[in-house]
């Protein structure tokens, strides 16, 4: 049962302004209410804001003025969403031999908040988020021996493992092939379309996600753009050109 409405959103931003300690401003006065089940591409220059949009966004760092609410709620607070996060440049140390179970594991020990045996529940909710990313035949196999797309999907299945209602993902595609972009945004809209799930996405190559996407952002210090990516301004219809 939801103690708030579905009309809540997801994500609510305002007047968010934020710098690191000793710099400028990271992020300034950004405002913004994400709906549930929306899939918010979020682009922008390099440094432009985007890892800290979604840092703030997930209550990773505070601002230093306005307010962050998810489903209504401060971040990290009881009753408020399960957070699947990707950071920017997750990756393996070369030669582990950690396989696709266990980095997924991961994911669901960190939402249990306990040591341990995974329970039966535990273990269904890992077999499940690695089925999702076609995985399911690659599971006991070292991580390292997977290709850059494989891998990568199991990062997501490794988010997918704490049964998010939100899920944040950075620069999830860097390395990765064409096709296993294509791969990554039929995953997510299928996510977003079956489960509800909110989908934050912040990359460079929109290519892929262009025509999954129900909102464009573009960060640049503050949000320049908030829109369909058909209300796009054809000056800016390179997302990643914006400088
Ligand atoms: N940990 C940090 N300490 C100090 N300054 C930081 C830190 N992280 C980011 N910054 C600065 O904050 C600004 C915004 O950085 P941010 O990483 O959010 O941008 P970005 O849009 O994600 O960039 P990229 O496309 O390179 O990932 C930049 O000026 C950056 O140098
Ligand atoms: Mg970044």
């Amino acid at each position: 049962m939801h103690v708030t409405g579905d009309t809540v959103p997801a994500v609510m931003l305002d007047g968010v302004s934020f710098a690191y300690p000793g710099g400028p401003a990271a992020l300034e006065d950004a405002t913004l209410a994400v709906e549930r089940g929306s899939f918010v591409g979020i682009a922008g220059p390099n440094g432009g804001g985007k890892t800290t949009l979604l840092r703030l966004a997930l209550g990773l760092e505070r601002p230093a003025t306005g307010t962050v609410l998810l489903h209504g709620r401060p971040p990290g607070t009881r009753g408020g969403p399960r957070v699947g996060y990707l950071p920017q440049r997750a990756h393996l140390t070369a030669g582990s031999p950690v396989t696709v179970r266990e980095i997924v594991s991961a994911g669901r020990l960190a939402v249990r908040g306990a040591f341990g045996p995974l329970r039966a529940v535990d273990r269904a909710a890992v077999a499940a988020a690695i089925e999702r990313v076609g995985l399911a035949e690659r599971a006991d196999v070292p991580l390292r021996t997977l290709s850059g797309g494989m891998q990568q999907r199991a990062f997501i299945a490794k988010a997918l493992a704490a049964e998010p209602a939100l899920l944040a993902l950075d620069e999830p595609t860097t390395g990765v092939d064409a096709a296993s972009q294509e791969t990554l945004a039929a995953l997510l809209d299928e996510l977003r379309r079956e489960l509800g799930v909110t989908v934050l996405y912040v990359s460079h190559e929109f290519g892929a996600v262009e025509h999954v996407v129900t909102r464009l952002l573009l960060v640049r210090g503050r949000i320049t753009f908030d829109g369909l990516p058909s209300e796009l301004p054809g000056h800016l219809h390179d997302p990643s050109h914006v400088h």
